[in-house]
């Protein structure tokens, strides 16, 4: 388009499948039950066939919608003035879990539900068109059943994290906690059967550097019990030193580890032989949020490991819905090329939840735009908010 002048071209072209002047052709709701319109129809615009309506966005790129794989939105309560400590030198150790689960119990059901709402439409308005959501600050078996009911009003991608920390009220009986997440939680979350059920993984806050946390034998607990019902895996791992998470999760072939920050070759070498069926989540905000050192892409990528992008959105260590923030962060300080980092927001993350996002014939038309000539945009504009969900059908000003 004129206006964006000569466009640059980008190594990463050829990993994004970029197609310059191209069209994309929205049909109706697919068969599978989501009622999303498919893609019928993607190419060099000049082949575009015919179509009762058509938008110009006007130079912009299209990209496919963010698959946030990784949030906990289910939570009540502010936890703004832990940060601030943070930011003078507090070191953050998940002790303030128990500050947002005190506020979430004490929460109506109506007043999560317009609160977890918010994030969600918080985060379309960011690009994000796929978003995973845990509970895990409720941490009762009714506390646990009503975030994940909250959760699965809003999203398919549900996660049971009962297993986020050892509520007070358990601190000295630790055993008796992960017996109730793996009993009676699971039965309750089960009760009408897998298909019924209000999750379809199970996470655990493997975390040896935590007092609050699961250790190494606990999480393998928790993930085999959740296994055992039939739910997917996914892992909290080596987020605040080296541990057990990533190895544990490569082994139980769960479908993510995230964080990844803290890795040992060993748990490299692991990843990239589990490349086929674990993804390494990685999570820029949270370092951002607890002034910690970044995890190290780049390595991770050049190893062969199938690395994802995420926010984890939550109150504690990165209470940031924005996916284009994560991606600055990891353009900036993980060594990722923009590229890898938009593939690692899309493609990746959306393989972890068993989803296929590229923009391609017969796949969902999630669709962003982004206000600029191409996806290099999204870090080099940093802080801009540049990129949106794309209602298909809906004419919005501007494209
Ligand atoms: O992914 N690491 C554990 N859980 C969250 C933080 C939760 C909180 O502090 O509220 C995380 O970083
Ligand atoms: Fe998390």
């Amino acid at each position: 388009d004129p206006v964006w002048g000569e466009q640059h071209t980008d190594p990463g072209d050829r990993l994004l499948g970029v197609i310059r002047d191209a069209a994309l052709v929205v049909g109706g709701p697919g068969p599978d039950g989501t009622g999303l319109p498919l893609i019928e129809w993607v190419g060099p615009a000049s082949e575009a066939p015919d179509a009762d309506q058509r938008r110009h966005l006007g130079g912009r790129a299209l990209i496919p919608g963010f698959v946030d794989s990784h949030t906990h939105l289910v939570f009540a309560g502010d936890r703004s003035a832990e940060f601030a400590a943070r930011m003078t030198g507090r070191p953050y150790d998940g002790g303030g879990i128990a500050v947002s689960v005190a506020a979430t119990r004490a929460a109506t059901d109506d007043e999560l539900r317009t609160l977890v709402a918010a994030r969600v439409a918080e985060a379309r308005a960011q690009g994000t068109t796929t978003v995973e959501i845990k509970s895990g600050y409720g941490l009762t078996v009714e506390d646990e059943l009503r975030s994940l009911r909250i959760a699965r009003e809003l999203t398919p991608h549900t996660t049971f994290l009962g297993a986020h920390v050892v509520p007070p009220e358990y601190a000295d009986r630790r055993g008796d906690y992960v017996d109730l997440v793996t009993g009676p939680m699971l039965d309750a979350l089960l009760a009408d059967g897998r298909d019924a059920s209000p999750a379809a993984y199970i996470d655990v806050f493997c975390e040896p550097h935590s007092p609050h946390a699961f250790d190494g034998d606990e999480a393998r607990a928790v993930l085999e019990a959740g296994r055992a019902r039939g739910l997917g895996l996914r892992v909290h791992g080596n987020q605040l030193g080296p541990g057990p998470g990533v190895q544990l999760a490569c082994e139980l072939r769960a479908a993510s580890v995230d964080h990844c920050t803290y890795l040992s070759d060993a748990d490299v070498d692991a990843l990239a032989a589990a490349r086929g069926t674990t993804v390494a989540t990685l999570l820029p905000g949270v370092e951002f949020s607890t002034r910690s050192p970044y995890p190290d892409a780049r390595r991770l990528i050049d190893a062969g490991v199938a690395v994802a992008l995420a926010s984890d959105c939550n109150p504690g260590t990165c209470y940031s819905s924005s996916i284009p923030f994560a991606i600055a962060l990891a353009v900036r300080e993980m060594g990722m090329t923009p590229a890898e980092a938009l593939h690692a927001a899309t493609a990746v993350s959306g393989r972890s939840l068993g989803l296929d996002r590229r923009l391609a014939v017969g796949e969902p038309a999630e669709l962003a735009v982004v206000d600029g000539p191409s996806h290099l945009h999204l870090s080099y504009r940093a802080g801009v908010p540049l990129v949106r969900a794309l209602e298909p059908g809906v004419r919005r000003p501007g494209c």
